[in-house]
Order: structure tokens, then C-alpha cells, then sequence
């Protein structure tokens, strides 16, 4: 296969940088009053403005034409067909297996995986409903109130995203509180707030080996006991999800209790499996099956519209454009709306876990920039704060803002305020102001030289790039749409660069380091095991904790 730097368009597409970065987006809408009609796209309720980009029509053909040339048509197939395209693991890689809600089998080493995927869900569906209708209580009988999810990662972070972007939707039922990190002031905090007789505890590892999960449900078992409840009574108020079945049951989870998962589903795209079952308790199990229907309405849009009007594909070439081309180093989601707040934590795992390699598929360092860092925040907030930098500061930072046109529970004075700060934004950044504009602002300033200073600081380059993505309100359906085309983004930009996004080797050995380090503190470690910095940090906290 010819390297990503070794196709033609590659070469033109490095050509037409050159000349793009002459021009100003200014000129761009000037020159074509087709442009903001043109450059935009819809699927699923989502509607894409990426006419604010610093692209021309032929260098978005020469972006979908290198799709092509990297084989992005053939290895969506092979994703969605089950084929092992997680190679250093050897899997399949088959969460949009778990939203296909078409009749369609799908085969994994010839045997369908459709009916175990249906009984889980129903298995999920009963359970939710028997805590909700309060048909499964507490041991003394009292109803669960409440649910603490203990679990990290992707075991944490979509349970936890969905649930607070879908507020509005949440049952009355239960509350579902969140832990993930090891340190204990979260587990303490949330744990003391609550009646043990009302708590069901659901624990969230696909591995069952994660050291936080393990050590808080240890800690939520612990408290459990101490409050009264005993250890028979731990079938109703503890269950788990994970693939690892067998390290489940030894901890102590009944297998009636125990909801699975698969090798096939990675972390960080499994809130469509089991690990949903927070969703489910906090908004119902309709409302979960409703947000697995969006995400597989995008796959069907995914897999089959021209690679020229798919959303995820246009989004993540625009991506390698900047990330390649333009050398941004960085990537910044803006959702305007206070429940989609979590968004940019949640893209964060999932491209950067996804797409932070150095390494192609052949085992050759790659000679270009993969995956760009992920961040963002909640608009307004931000434009407050680090906008900023995206403004006036040295770097280039496309930025993804999203808004939804309706909003529950608003008065239509904030929602509008919300709009135009959002849209203005996006309209600043690629307009910009210039020195002539600037100084023509300041005409009531005398002093010659301090007029020209200001102006000069106050101009504003623009040329900054932007997609908005609008949708009509954030229901189930267009959240899950929303996160499948994130996912999907991911997925081309790996193949495009041509490596494994569903791997994560470099988390594995901080977890491997981390052991190593805890052994050290409890005095279990080799003498010289550690690097002479390291062992400084141990003793220091070995003395600090009186530790000998
Ligand atoms: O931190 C790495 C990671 O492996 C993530 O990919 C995963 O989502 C998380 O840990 C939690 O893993 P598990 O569900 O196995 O506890």
C-alpha cells in the first residue's frame, strides 16, 4: 500500500495549502454567493454549516478523493461486517452491532451476535423496570431511590454524559450518582449522602480488572456492611457489567446479577451495551432504546451517503486538513447548551484514546500528525475565557460549535442570547476585524500614536475556522446521532492515518506502572526497582503516611 505521504493527493492537497493560506475566508463568501448554501449537509436531524472553513471546492474533492485512495469505502465495510480490523487485539470491532435495530444478522465467526445482544437488552429493560415499578426493593423492603455507577473510562463516561445531557428525559424514579476516580473523596461524598437500604450499586468494568472500579465497589461493599445490611443481602443491592464473567462472580457478584458485554466493544464505545444500564435506570429503558435508534439511523447514513454529503466523513477530513496541513494541534468542541456540557470530556477519550498513535498498521512510526488534542466547554462560558486565544492568539484551532434550536424549560430571551453569542462567535472567528477597521473605530482618540497602538492590538486576523452543527432539540434520537458521528469522524481519521483506533497500549502501561508504584508505597517492591525521582516520591509519601 503506498504511505499516506506517498498518494498524489496528498501531494495536491499540499499544493493547495499553499495557496489557501493566502486567502482569507472573507474573500472566500465574497467571491461566491453560493458558498453557505453549498457547504452544508444533514442526516439523522443534524444539520452541518462547514462553510466557514478554509477550504475551496477543490480541496474539498482532493480531501474526499485521498478518503478514497486510503481505502476509507472498503474498511467500513470490514468494520461494520465484523471483521477483526482491531488487529494488535485480534477483535472484531462491533458496537454499532449493538444499536442495529434493522432485522440484519451480523456475523461473527459465522454466528450472529443479534439474538445475545436482544437479551441483553431485554434483560436490561426488566431490571429497570422491576427498580422503577419498585417490584426489586432494598432488603428491608424499602424501594431503590438511588444508584451509584462505579466505573471509569468509557465504563464512566457515556453512563454519565448521556445522563446529564438528557435531562429534561430523566425518571422520577431513581437518582444516579456517578463515581470513577480512586480517590476517595468521591466515593466518601457521594456514599455518605445516601441510605444504604435505598442504594443499588452497579459496577461498570468491561475488564473487571480496573484498580479504581475495583477498590471503590470494595469501598461501596465495605460501607454497605457497616451501615447493616449483610453479606446475603448483597444480591440486592449490588450488580455488575462486564465481559469478564468469571473475575465477576469471584468478587462476589451472583451471576444472575452479573449483565454482559463483549471483547468486541471497546471502552470507549460501549455506553450502546450494558454499560448503558445507567442510562437505562436514570431515564427508562424507552428513552435508552430511543438514543440507540439515532446512533444507528447515523451508521445507516454513514455507510451508505457519497462520501461528499456524509457528515462524519466531511467532518473528519476537514479535520486531517488542519491537523496535516495547517499543522493545528489542536481541536476545541463548543456545544451552547448547559446539559451537552460534557460532550468535550466525553470526544476526549474517544478520539484521543482512539487516535493518539504513532504506529500504522504495517508496525511503521508514522512520518505525519495523527490524532489532534481534544478539549472545549460549555458556550457562553468559554468565550469569557480561553476564546480568547482562539481569536487573537499564535495557533490555529478549528473548533466544532453545536446548538439546539429548541430547548426545554427556556424563555425564549436566554435561548436567543445563547444563538446569537454562538453565532457570532463562529462569525467573528472568520471574519476577524481589521487594522483599518479597528483604527476607523477609534477616531475619537487624539493622540496619533496611541490610536495606531490600539488599533494594532485590537485587530483581529480571523480566517479562523468553524462547523456548526445545529440540531432541532437534544431528544435521544439526535444525542445518539450526534455520538455516532463522532465515533465515525474517529474511525475515518484512523484510517486515514492509516492506524489502529481501537487499541490503547499506552494507557496499559500506566496502569502496569501504577501497580508497580502502589506495591512500592506498601513496601512490597524491589530495592532499586524504581528510578532514583520515583523512589524520592515514594519515601516521601511513605514518611508523610508514617509508612514503614
Ligand atoms: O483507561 C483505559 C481503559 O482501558 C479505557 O479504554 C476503558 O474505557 C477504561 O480503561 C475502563 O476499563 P474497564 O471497563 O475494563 O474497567
Amino acid at each position: 500500500m503506498t504511505t499516506l505521504t506517498g498518494q498524489p493527493q496528498w501531494q495536491q492537497l499540499t499544493e493547495l495549502a499553499k495557496s489557501v493560506k493566502q486567502t482569507h475566508m472573507r474573500d472566500l463568501f465574497a467571491n461566491d454567493s453560493q458558498r453557505a448554501e453549498s457547504m452544508q449537509a444533514e442526516a439523522c436531524g443534524i444539520f452541518l454549516d462547514y462553510s466557514k472553513n478554509r477550504v475551496t471546492d477543490e480541496v474539498m474533492t482532493s480531501l474526499f478523493d485521498l478518503a478514497r485512495a486510503q481505502g476509507l469505502e472498503e474498511a467500513r465495510e470490514r468494520m461494520f461486517s465484523g471483521a477483526p480490523i482491531n488487529k494488535t487485539e485480534q477483535r472484531s470491532v462491533l458496537h454499532t452491532a449493538l444499536r442495529n435495530l434493522s432485522n440484519r444478522p451480523v456475523k461473527l465467526d459465522g454466528e450472529d451476535v443479534m439474538p445475545e445482544i436482544q437479551a441483553t437488552l431485554d434483560k436490561m429493560r426488566d431490571f429497570t423496570q422491576s427498580i422503577h415499578n419498585q417490584t426489586h426493593t432494598g432488603y428491608t423492603g424499602k424501594p431503590i431511590k438511588h444508584v451509584v455507577a462505579i466505573g471509569i473510562g468509557g465504563s464512566f463516561l457515556g453512563p454519565k454524559i448521556m445522563t446529564e445531557a438528557l435531562k429534561p428525559y430523566r425518571s422520577e424514579a431513581v437518582q444516579v450518582h456517578f463515581v470513577a476516580n480512586v480517590d476517595g473523596c468521591h466515593i466518601h461524598d457521594v456514599l455518605s449522602a445516601l441510605d444504604h437500604e435505598e442504594t443499588l450499586i452497579v459496577m461498570s468494568s468491561k475488564s473487571f480488572s480496573t484498580q479504581e472500579t475495583l477498590q471503590n465497589t470494595v469501598s461501596a461493599k465495605q460501607w454497605f456492611l457497616a451501615a447493616g445490611g449483610s453479606q446475603s443481602d448483597i444480591a440486592q443491592h449490588f450488580v455488575a457489567v462486564s465481559s469478564n464473567v468469571s473475575a465477576a462472580t469471584e468478587f462476589g457478584i451472583t451471576e444472575d446479577n452479573i449483565f454482559p458485554m463483549w471483547d468486541w466493544v471497546g471502552g470507549r464505545y460501549s455506553l450502546w451495551s450494558a454499560i448503558g444500564l445507567p442510562i437505562c435506570l436514570a431515564l427508562g429503558y424507552d428513552n435508552f432504546h430511543r438514543l440507540l435508534k439515532g446512533a444507528h439511523q447515523m451508521d445507516e447514513h454513514f455507510s451508505s451517503a457519497p462520501l461528499e454529503q456524509n457528515l462524519p466523513v466531511i467532518m473528519a477530513m476537514l479535520g486531517v486538513w488542519y491537523r496535516n496541513f495547517f499543522d493545528a494541534q489542536s481541536h476545541v468542541l463548543l456545544p451552547y447548551y448547559h446539559y451537552l456540557r460534557g460532550l468535550p470530556a466525553y470526544v476526549q477519550q474517544l478520539d484521543m484514546e482512539s487516535n493518539g498513535k504513532r504506529t500504522t498498521l504495517a508496525g511503521e512510526t508514522v512520518n505525519y500528525e495523527t490524532g489532534p488534542i481534544i478539549w472545549g466547554s460549555e458556550g457562553t462560558n468559554g468565550q469569557h475565557s480561553f476564546h480568547q486565544l482562539i481569536h487573537q492568539g499564535t495557533s490555529i484551532i478549528p473548533a466544532d460549535f453545536m446548538l439546539p434550536l429548541n430547548v426545554p424549560n427556556q424563555n425564549d430571551t436566554h435561548h436567543a442570547m445563547l444563538a446569537s453569542n454562538c453565532f457570532g462567535q463562529t462569525q467573528a472567528l472568520m471574519q476577524g476585524k481589521t487594522f483599518d477597521e479597528c483604527y476607523a473605530d477609534l477616531a475619537n482618540e487624539t493622540d496619533e500614536e496611541r490610536r495606531s497602538e490600539l488599533a494594532a492590538h485590537k485587530t483581529m486576523p480571523g480566517n479562523k475556522p468553524s462547523n456548526t452543527l445545529l440540531f432541532n432539540e437534544l431528544d435521544p434520537e439526535t444525542l445518539g446521532a450526534l455520538v455516532a458521528l463522532y465515533e465515525h469522524k474517529v474511525f475515518v481519521q484512523g484510517v486515514i492515518w492509516d492506524v489502529n483506533s481501537f487499541d490503547q497500549w499506552g494507557v496499559e502501561l500506566g496502569k502496569q506502572l501504577g501497580n508497580e508504584v502502589l506495591d512500592g508505597i506498601q513496601g512490597n517492591a524491589q530495592p532499586d526497582q524504581f528510578d532514583l525521582s520515583t523512589s524520592q516520591l515514594i519515601d516521601k509519601f511513605r514518611r508523610a503516611n508514617s509508612i514503614d
